[in-house]
Protein backbone atom coordinates (compact mmCIF):
# COMPACT_ATOMS: atom_id res chain seq x y z
CA UNK A 1 0.00 0.00 0.00
CA UNK A 2 1.60 3.63 -1.42
CA UNK A 3 2.04 5.96 1.67
CA UNK A 4 -0.46 8.40 -0.24
CA UNK A 5 -2.96 7.23 -2.34
CA UNK A 6 -5.29 10.15 -3.87
CA UNK A 7 -8.33 8.99 -5.91
CA UNK A 8 -10.34 10.83 -8.02
CA UNK A 9 -9.71 13.92 -6.54
CA UNK A 10 -11.44 16.90 -7.40
CA UNK A 11 -11.32 21.00 -6.28
CA UNK A 12 -13.48 23.27 -7.37
CA UNK A 13 -13.72 27.44 -6.23
CA UNK A 14 -17.35 27.77 -7.14
CA UNK A 15 -17.76 27.40 -10.98
CA UNK A 16 -13.96 27.10 -11.43
CA UNK A 17 -13.05 23.25 -11.32
CA UNK A 18 -9.29 23.42 -10.18
CA UNK A 19 -8.52 19.60 -10.03
CA UNK A 20 -10.62 17.58 -12.33
CA UNK A 21 -10.63 13.92 -11.25
CA UNK A 22 -6.60 13.05 -10.49
CA UNK A 23 -4.92 9.90 -9.16
CA UNK A 24 -1.78 9.71 -7.97
CA UNK A 25 0.43 8.38 -4.77
CA UNK A 26 3.68 8.33 -3.03
CA UNK A 27 5.36 5.29 -1.94
CA UNK A 28 7.22 5.26 1.39
CA UNK A 29 10.76 6.70 0.56
CA UNK A 30 10.35 8.55 -2.31
CA UNK A 31 10.19 11.86 -3.81
CA UNK A 32 8.11 12.69 -6.27
CA UNK A 33 7.76 15.30 -8.42
CA UNK A 34 4.27 17.74 -9.87
CA UNK A 35 4.77 18.85 -12.51
CA UNK A 36 2.51 21.68 -14.59
CA UNK A 37 2.27 25.85 -16.16
CA UNK A 38 0.89 28.03 -13.49
CA UNK A 39 -2.75 27.81 -12.87
CA UNK A 40 -2.65 23.90 -13.87
CA UNK A 41 -4.06 22.97 -9.91
CA UNK A 42 -0.59 21.76 -8.11
CA UNK A 43 -1.00 23.99 -5.16
CA UNK A 44 -4.62 23.03 -5.41
CA UNK A 45 -4.48 19.61 -5.31
CA UNK A 46 -1.65 19.95 -2.40
CA UNK A 47 -3.78 22.06 -0.36
CA UNK A 48 -6.83 19.23 -0.51
CA UNK A 49 -4.65 16.74 1.03
CA UNK A 50 -4.53 18.48 3.93
CA UNK A 51 -7.81 19.73 3.53
CA UNK A 52 -6.89 23.45 3.56
CA UNK A 53 -9.03 23.74 0.79
CA UNK A 54 -12.15 21.13 0.49
CA UNK A 55 -12.13 18.28 -2.00
CA UNK A 56 -15.62 18.53 -3.78
CA UNK A 57 -14.81 14.51 -4.42
CA UNK A 58 -12.48 11.69 -4.13
CA UNK A 59 -10.59 10.09 -1.81
CA UNK A 60 -7.56 10.63 0.23
CA UNK A 61 -5.74 7.39 2.11
CA UNK A 62 -2.64 8.18 4.37
CA UNK A 63 -1.01 5.61 5.92
CA UNK A 64 -3.96 3.16 5.87
CA UNK A 65 -6.46 5.59 7.15
CA UNK A 66 -9.14 7.87 5.19
CA UNK A 67 -8.15 11.13 5.59
CA UNK A 68 -10.19 12.84 3.36
CA UNK A 69 -12.15 15.81 4.47
CA UNK A 70 -10.30 15.59 8.21
CA UNK A 71 -9.60 18.65 9.36
CA UNK A 72 -5.64 20.03 8.73
CA UNK A 73 -4.64 19.41 12.51
CA UNK A 74 -6.01 15.39 12.50
CA UNK A 75 -3.71 15.09 9.29
CA UNK A 76 -0.57 17.00 10.69
CA UNK A 77 -1.17 14.59 13.19
CA UNK A 78 -1.42 11.49 11.08
CA UNK A 79 1.94 12.44 9.99
CA UNK A 80 1.67 15.24 6.92
CA UNK A 81 3.48 18.38 6.93
CA UNK A 82 3.19 21.24 4.23
CA UNK A 83 5.75 23.90 3.44
CA UNK A 84 3.57 25.91 1.09
CA UNK A 85 3.67 29.08 -1.29
CA UNK A 86 4.16 32.02 -0.07
CA UNK A 87 6.41 30.84 2.88
CA UNK A 88 3.81 32.06 5.76
CA UNK A 89 6.50 32.52 8.24
CA UNK A 90 5.59 34.83 11.14
CA UNK A 91 7.68 37.72 9.98
CA UNK A 92 7.54 39.72 13.45
CA UNK A 93 9.00 36.15 15.46
CA UNK A 94 12.59 34.97 15.50
CA UNK A 95 13.74 32.11 13.56
CA UNK A 96 13.54 30.08 16.62
CA UNK A 97 10.10 31.25 17.56
CA UNK A 98 8.95 29.83 13.93
CA UNK A 99 10.53 26.90 14.62
CA UNK A 100 8.93 26.33 17.69
CA UNK A 101 5.24 27.21 16.19
CA UNK A 102 6.49 24.04 13.69
CA UNK A 103 6.19 22.25 16.66
CA UNK A 104 2.32 22.49 17.76
CA UNK A 105 1.75 18.63 17.71
CA UNK A 106 5.10 17.95 19.56
CA UNK A 107 6.42 17.69 23.09
CA UNK A 108 8.91 19.99 24.04
CA UNK A 109 11.63 17.61 23.71
CA UNK A 110 10.86 16.35 20.33
CA UNK A 111 10.86 19.85 19.56
CA UNK A 112 14.35 20.46 20.61
CA UNK A 113 15.45 17.37 19.20
CA UNK A 114 13.61 18.67 15.52
CA UNK A 115 15.41 22.03 16.24
CA UNK A 116 18.82 20.28 16.57
CA UNK A 117 18.23 18.40 13.60
CA UNK A 118 16.60 21.57 11.38
CA UNK A 119 19.84 23.54 12.45
CA UNK A 120 22.15 20.12 11.00
CA UNK A 121 19.75 20.56 7.80
CA UNK A 122 20.48 24.57 7.45
CA UNK A 123 23.48 25.70 9.56
CA UNK A 124 22.61 29.40 8.29
CA UNK A 125 19.42 28.92 10.71
CA UNK A 126 21.15 29.04 13.73
CA UNK A 127 23.43 31.43 13.18
CA UNK A 128 20.28 33.55 12.06
CA UNK A 129 18.27 31.90 15.49
CA UNK A 130 17.78 35.34 17.37
CA UNK A 131 17.11 37.20 14.01
CA UNK A 132 13.54 38.79 13.14
CA UNK A 133 12.21 36.22 10.52
CA UNK A 134 11.40 39.10 8.38
CA UNK A 135 14.68 40.15 8.12
CA UNK A 136 15.67 36.98 6.91
CA UNK A 137 17.06 36.85 3.44
CA UNK A 138 14.62 35.05 0.31
CA UNK A 139 16.38 32.20 0.51
CA UNK A 140 16.83 31.81 4.59
CA UNK A 141 13.48 32.12 4.84
CA UNK A 142 12.84 29.39 2.51
CA UNK A 143 15.30 27.27 4.36
CA UNK A 144 13.18 28.08 7.44
CA UNK A 145 9.85 27.70 5.90
CA UNK A 146 10.91 23.69 5.16
CA UNK A 147 12.62 23.25 8.60
CA UNK A 148 9.62 24.56 10.24
CA UNK A 149 7.55 21.90 8.67
CA UNK A 150 9.88 19.33 9.40
CA UNK A 151 9.75 20.06 13.30
CA UNK A 152 7.39 17.24 13.53
CA UNK A 153 8.94 14.67 12.18
CA UNK A 154 6.48 14.03 10.00
CA UNK A 155 6.38 10.92 7.66
CA UNK A 156 5.02 12.85 4.02
CA UNK A 157 6.40 16.45 3.43
CA UNK A 158 4.45 18.75 0.94
CA UNK A 159 6.81 21.40 -0.70
CA UNK A 160 5.31 24.13 -3.05
CA UNK A 161 7.62 25.55 -5.15
CA UNK A 162 10.71 25.75 -2.61
CA UNK A 163 12.52 27.05 -5.17
CA UNK A 164 10.72 29.87 -6.31
CA UNK A 165 12.62 33.40 -6.70
CA UNK A 166 16.30 32.11 -5.51
CA UNK A 167 19.31 32.26 -7.21
CA UNK A 168 20.65 29.18 -8.86
CA UNK A 169 23.16 28.36 -5.70
CA UNK A 170 20.93 28.56 -3.05
CA UNK A 171 17.95 26.40 -5.21
CA UNK A 172 21.20 23.70 -5.57
CA UNK A 173 21.57 24.09 -1.56
CA UNK A 174 17.52 23.30 -1.30
CA UNK A 175 17.44 20.28 -3.26
CA UNK A 176 20.02 19.11 -1.65
CA UNK A 177 18.35 19.51 1.46
CA UNK A 178 15.49 17.64 0.23
CA UNK A 179 17.24 14.40 -0.64
CA UNK A 180 19.08 14.46 3.18
CA UNK A 181 15.08 15.10 4.49
CA UNK A 182 14.12 11.53 2.77
CA UNK A 183 17.52 10.24 3.43
CA UNK A 184 18.13 11.35 6.76
CA UNK A 185 14.37 12.11 8.80
CA UNK A 186 13.27 9.10 6.36
CA UNK A 187 10.20 11.88 5.13
CA UNK A 188 8.39 10.93 2.12
CA UNK A 189 8.02 14.17 -0.21
CA UNK A 190 5.52 15.16 -2.75
CA UNK A 191 7.03 18.24 -4.52
CA UNK A 192 5.42 20.81 -6.37
CA UNK A 193 8.20 22.55 -8.98
CA UNK A 194 8.67 24.92 -12.03
CA UNK A 195 12.77 23.71 -12.10
CA UNK A 196 11.41 20.81 -13.63
CA UNK A 197 14.51 19.42 -14.33
CA UNK A 198 16.16 19.98 -11.02
CA UNK A 199 13.10 18.21 -9.65
CA UNK A 200 13.32 15.67 -11.51
CA UNK A 201 16.55 14.28 -11.19
CA UNK A 202 16.10 13.80 -7.46
CA UNK A 203 13.04 12.66 -7.87
CA UNK A 204 11.67 8.51 -8.84
CA UNK A 205 8.59 9.84 -10.28
CA UNK A 206 6.25 12.39 -11.75
CA UNK A 207 3.68 13.99 -12.60
CA UNK A 208 2.29 16.15 -15.17
CA UNK A 209 -0.53 18.19 -14.59
CA UNK A 210 -2.54 20.27 -17.65
CA UNK A 211 -5.67 22.36 -16.72
CA UNK A 212 -6.36 20.34 -13.79
CA UNK A 213 -6.22 16.82 -15.21
CA UNK A 214 -2.49 14.53 -15.01
CA UNK A 215 -1.80 14.35 -18.82
CA UNK A 216 1.56 12.10 -18.00
CA UNK A 217 2.57 9.83 -15.14
CA UNK A 218 6.13 8.37 -15.70
CA UNK A 219 9.41 7.59 -13.72
CA UNK A 220 12.05 10.70 -13.70
CA UNK A 221 14.15 9.14 -15.92
CA UNK A 222 11.53 8.74 -18.57
CA UNK A 223 10.30 12.33 -18.12
CA UNK A 224 13.91 14.13 -18.76
CA UNK A 225 13.73 12.36 -21.87
CA UNK A 226 10.75 12.94 -23.11
CA UNK A 227 10.54 15.26 -26.26
CA UNK A 228 6.92 16.85 -25.15
CA UNK A 229 8.24 17.76 -21.52
CA UNK A 230 11.24 19.31 -22.25
CA UNK A 231 9.47 21.69 -24.39
CA UNK A 232 6.57 22.05 -22.21
CA UNK A 233 8.41 22.25 -18.85
CA UNK A 234 11.96 22.34 -19.80
CA UNK A 235 12.88 24.92 -21.95
CA UNK A 236 13.96 22.63 -24.90
CA UNK A 237 17.56 22.74 -24.87
CA UNK A 238 19.97 20.46 -26.72
CA UNK A 239 19.88 16.44 -25.84
CA UNK A 240 24.14 17.29 -25.20
CA UNK A 241 23.14 20.08 -23.07
CA UNK A 242 20.92 17.72 -21.17
CA UNK A 243 23.14 15.35 -20.75
CA UNK A 244 25.74 17.57 -19.27
CA UNK A 245 23.16 19.10 -16.78
CA UNK A 246 21.56 15.44 -15.69
N1 LIG B 1 -8.97 30.51 -3.80
C1 LIG B 1 -9.27 30.43 -5.09
N2 LIG B 1 -10.43 30.92 -5.59
C2 LIG B 1 -10.75 30.83 -6.90
N3 LIG B 1 -9.95 30.24 -7.82
C3 LIG B 1 -8.79 29.74 -7.40
C4 LIG B 1 -8.37 29.81 -6.02
N4 LIG B 1 -7.16 29.23 -5.92
C5 LIG B 1 -6.84 28.82 -7.15
N5 LIG B 1 -7.81 29.13 -8.05
C6 LIG B 1 -7.80 28.82 -9.49
O1 LIG B 1 -7.63 27.42 -9.63
C7 LIG B 1 -6.75 27.11 -10.72
C8 LIG B 1 -5.57 26.29 -10.21
O2 LIG B 1 -4.80 27.09 -9.33
P1 LIG B 1 -3.54 26.52 -8.55
O3 LIG B 1 -3.08 27.57 -7.62
O4 LIG B 1 -3.87 25.20 -7.98
O5 LIG B 1 -2.50 26.30 -9.75
P2 LIG B 1 -0.95 26.00 -9.72
O6 LIG B 1 -0.74 24.84 -10.64
O7 LIG B 1 -0.46 25.87 -8.33
O8 LIG B 1 -0.35 27.31 -10.42
P3 LIG B 1 1.04 28.12 -10.15
O9 LIG B 1 2.10 27.36 -10.88
O10 LIG B 1 0.77 29.45 -10.79
O11 LIG B 1 1.26 28.19 -8.67
C9 LIG B 1 -6.35 28.47 -11.29
O12 LIG B 1 -7.17 28.70 -12.40
C10 LIG B 1 -6.64 29.46 -10.19
O13 LIG B 1 -6.96 30.72 -10.68
MG1 LIG C 1 0.86 26.95 -7.21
Amino acid sequence: MPLLEVSDLRVNYGAITAVQGIDLFVEKGEIVTLLGANGAGKSSTLSAIVNLVKPSSGKIMFDGQDITWKPTANIVEAGISQAMEGRQIFPRMTTLENLHMGGYISTKEEIEVGIERAYELFPILKERSKQMAGTLSGGEQQMLSIARALINNPKLLLLDEPSLGLAPMIIQDVFNAIVSIRDEFDTSILLVEQNARVALAISSRGYVMEKGKIVIASTAEKLLNDEKVIHAYLGGESKALREELT
